[in-house]
């Protein structure tokens, strides 16, 4: 039996560098094509160069040419339902649908789910920009 997408991210803690804050999170993200990328936390002296589970998780996948996905996991150490921070929200509405499931793990067999719209309504995205383009170049007025 394969192993579970919750599986996987718990498994990611385990390689999670965390001597700042010892809170450790692990991100397992699905492509399209069911492949699953992987990612923890990596922590740095100066705070802000600090890199997030799911940012690692979307940064490996998307280096490996995937930019279609279909389920992300986050755990904690703690096991709390950490959800993604309002960073790595932006950073996932790049490439996901609103509707993508995130499963936030609670122990045991308990998560609690939600989709990236509910935890980021209305985002920027790449429609944004091209649609205040295409509004500059009809020559609107504001
Ligand atoms: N952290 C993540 O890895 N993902 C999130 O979206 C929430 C926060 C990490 C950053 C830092 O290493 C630790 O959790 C405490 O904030
Ligand atoms: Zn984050």
């Amino acid at each position: 039996m394969p192993e579970s997408l919750v599986e996987r991210a718990r498994e990611a803690l385990d390689n999670a560098y965390v001597p700042y804050s010892e809170y450790t999170v692990g991100a397992a993200l699905r492509t399209a094509d069911g492949e699953v990328y992987v990612g923890c936390n990596i922590e740095n002296a100066n705070y802000s160069n600090s890199l997030h589970a799911e940012e690692v998780a979307i940064a490996e996948a998307v280096k490996n040419g995937h930019t279609e996905f279909d389920r992300l996991v986050v755990t904690s150490g703690a096991r709390d339902g950490v959800t993604p921070c309002g960073m790595c929200r932006q950073t996932l509405a790049e490439f996901c649908d609103e509707d993508l499931p995130v499963v936030c793990d609670l122990g045991g067999d308990d998560v609690a789910e939600y989709t990236l719209g509910e935890l980021l309504p209305n985002t920027i995205s790449l429609d944004t920009l091209e649609a205040a383009a295409a509004k500059r170049d009809a020559g609107a007025d504001e």
